[in-house]
């Protein structure tokens, strides 16, 4: 029987209080659908070899200099980082999944900067392991955490600024949902329960639920970005888990082969 404790954070005021706990024995999950996970796991599936998620575009520049083939990667206020805020060194890459071509990423490592995805990641980075949630790759995920439950799991939704974001949320949900015969019989937070039910309420019409949601306005608004909605819903595009390893980089975790 599982005894896993089991919740969810929904906002990005709960990063702060997450670097203060004990994670040693926590594994994390990290969502943050609209867009910055997405566009990592689909980075990864497209091969780029690793990603570092940075909070500050300083971060960003310090690592090109260092290592001057990586790519530079990342949003401010959803668009890509532009000349103007790096000095003159432009952004290779914004933070639109559709960007990570394999064109574009493949054999390449990439500094990733975006407003609360990358940091969201980065206050997990003392976890026992910390994974990179999306719709695109939902089902590899929740397959690894069944077959090796933790003493701990917390989703952690990314939010928007300093809000919570729906849609990460619906993600959150949506993993809880298909980690529920395992884990229900845990220490379930209402926090779980709380993502898990707005996810059914949700799940026949996520389409509709993006639509209103404070990003995907946003997105759907941009003709440029529009697209990247549609896209980061896309369920089990990818059969891939990411994890953020002990050196900073995200990059794919071997998987054990399907029975
Ligand atoms: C973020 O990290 O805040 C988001 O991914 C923002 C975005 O998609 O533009």
């Amino acid at each position: 029987m599982n005894s896993t404790t089991f919740e969810v954070l929904f906002t990005p005021a709960d990063f702060a209080a997450l670097e203060a706990r004990d994670l040693t024995e926590t594994v994390c999950v990290v969502f943050d659908i609209l867009r910055a996970t997405s566009s990592m796991i689909t980075a990864l599936a497209n091969g780029a070899t690793a990603i570092m998620p940075l909070a500050e575009i300083s971060e960003a520049l310090a690592l090109r200099q260092d290592q001057p083939a990586i790519l530079l990667a990342g949003e401010r206020d959803g668009v890509r980082i532009s000349s103007q805020l790096t000095g003159g060194i432009p952004f290779d890459l914004g933070n639109s999944p559709r960007e990570f071509t394999k064109e574009k990423v493949q054999d390449r490592t990439i500094a990733m900067t975006t407003t609360n995805g990358t940091r969201a990641l980065r206050s997990c980075a003392r976890a026992w392991a910390a994974f990179i949630g999306s719709f695109l790759n939902l089902r590899a995920t929740s397959e690894l955490l069944q077959r090796e439950p933790p003493s701990h799991l917390i989703l952690v939704c990314s939010g928007t600024f300093d809000q919570a974001a729906y849609e990460d949320v619906l993600g959150a949900g949506a993993l809880c949902e298909l980690l529920w015969p395992t884990y229900r019989t845990g220490a379930v937070s209402d926090s779980a329960e709380m993502a898990r039910r707005l996810y059914l309420l949700e799940k026949d019409d996520l389409p509709a639920a993006m639509a209103w949601s404070r990003n995907g306005r946003c997105l759907l608004a941009n003709l440029d970005l529009a697209d990247d909605v549609p896209f980061c819903l896309q369920l089990d595009r990818f059969n891939l888990v990411a994890e953020l390893q002990p050196d900073g980089f995200v990059r794919r975790r071997p998987q054990a082969s399907s029975a």
